[in-house]
């Protein structure tokens, strides 16, 4: 303890002794009693010549702080040399300046690392809206750096006139996204297609613009046989409208039992009304299973195989003789063919009772008769 005390006494000697060195111009001159190298502050630097290393007893040296920091407010930014050799413990520290929180961007959004110096910001757009100058922004010593961006909504191209009726008018520069276009007709025309298109995210539209034609489909003729129309006399028809069909008792449908006048003005094909009867006569007279024995006389005579037995073996093997024979021959095959296959098709049908509610688009009035007259 003594000594302590005799080393602070000789201490506050030697920096009298310093100060009036100092004072006197004579130079510095280091002894004992002084302090080292002032300690490091995170961000910051003491503001003294960085040369000078070693600094006598009672030495005050100021800190500042790096660019983009601030010393905190309210502490001392001071340390002095004390008369054991040992500097005063540092009371401030460098906080990084804030840039605060990032400007909105509209239509878009924003992520930070952190708004303090050093941090940086990410501009995104919504959905519908591209991002215009550059995606991100630093926090420098004075704030946020460059030019935040924009978010553009996105654009569709311009729409066409169309014929017989009126394209919505642009009521901006561009069409942008979400925006609606409405089309109209012309008086007695038709829209076909979608009143209403929508300008997508991608740029692009919904839907292409509709049409506007004439429309008028007439009742079918001749009616139906062994069926009547429920729903939709006619006899004139507008787009979309539609006939609903019913059998007579002791017929069976086969399609659909609507049918709706299309935008070429026509319906598709009735269904058809087919007997009971005839359905359940059918596979006792020609069953699935049984191949026909003779090929039905419409198909061309220089045809030998049987579209029943094999087909599918039948076809590699002629393929083989066709490809010698020429390009002729195998087109005269391929219809035979096309014709014996529709016919074999039309025969499994009739045996199979074909579901009323799935119907193959392909059974015609003309094939059912054809079958019917030559089973009896
Ligand atoms: C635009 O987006 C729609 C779905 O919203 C998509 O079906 C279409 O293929 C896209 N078109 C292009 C050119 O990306
Ligand atoms: C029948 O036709 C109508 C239109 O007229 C359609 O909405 C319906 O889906 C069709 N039904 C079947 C089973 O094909």
């Amino acid at each position: 303890m003594e000594g302590g005390a005799a080393t602070r006494l000789s201490g506050d000697l030697l920096l009298t002794a310093a100060l009036l060195l100092l004072q006197s111009g004579a130079g510095v001159i280091l002894v004992s009693g002084e302090c080292g190298e002032p300690p490091r502050l995170n961000d910051g630097f003491p503001d003294i010549d960085l040369t000078q290393t070693s600094f006598p007893v009672g030495t005050r040296i100021r800190y500042r702080c790096n660019e983009g920091f601030s010393l905190a407010e309210g502490k001392s930014p001071l340390i002095t040399c004390q008369a054991d050799s040992s500097w005063t413990a540092f009371v401030t520290v460098c906080e990084a300046n804030s840039c605060g929180a990032p400007p909105d961007l509209l239509n878009g959004y924003y992520k930070t690392t952190s708004v303090v110096f050093g941090g940086i910001v990410t501009y995104y757009c919504n959905e519908g809206y591209n991002l215009v100058g550059k995606d991100t922004q630093n926090c420098i010593a004075h704030g946020w750096d460059g030019r935040t961006p924009v978010c553009d909504a996105v654009t569709c191209d311009d729409l066409p006139p169309i014929e017989n009726g009126k394209t919505p008018p642009l009521l901006q520069e561009n069409w942008e996204y979400e925006n609606a276009a409405t089309f109209t007709c012309n008086p007695t025309y038709t829209l076909i297609g979608e009143r209403t298109i929508y300008c997508r995210a991608n740029g692009t539209w919904s839907d292409i613009p509709p049409k506007c034609k004439v429309v008028e489909c007439f009742r079918p003729d001749p009616p139906i046989t062994n069926g009547r129309i429920i729903a939709g006399l006619g006899p004139k028809y507008k787009y979309r409208e539609t006939i609903i069909y019913q059998c007579n008792e002791g017929f069976r449908m086969v399609g659909n039992d609507s049918i709706e006048c299309g935008e070429n003005s026509m319906f598709p094909k009735a269904p058809l009304c087919i007997s009971d009867e005839a359905s359940t006569v059918m596979p006792t007279t020609r069953g699935p299973a049984e191949p026909p024995v003779t090929v039905p006389g419409r198909a061309p005579t220089d045809q030998k195989p049987s579209p029943t037995s094999a087909p599918k073996k039948d076809i590699g093997l002629i393929l083989g003789l066709v490809l010698g024979l020429g390009a002729a021959s195998f087109v005269g095959f391929g219809i035979a063919y096309w014709f014996l296959s529709k016919k074999k098709r039309g025969n499994s049908e009739t045996a199979e009772k074909v579901p009323m509610s799935s119907p193959p688009k392909d059974v015609q009035a003309e094939p059912f008769s054809d079958e019917l007259r030559e089973v009896h």
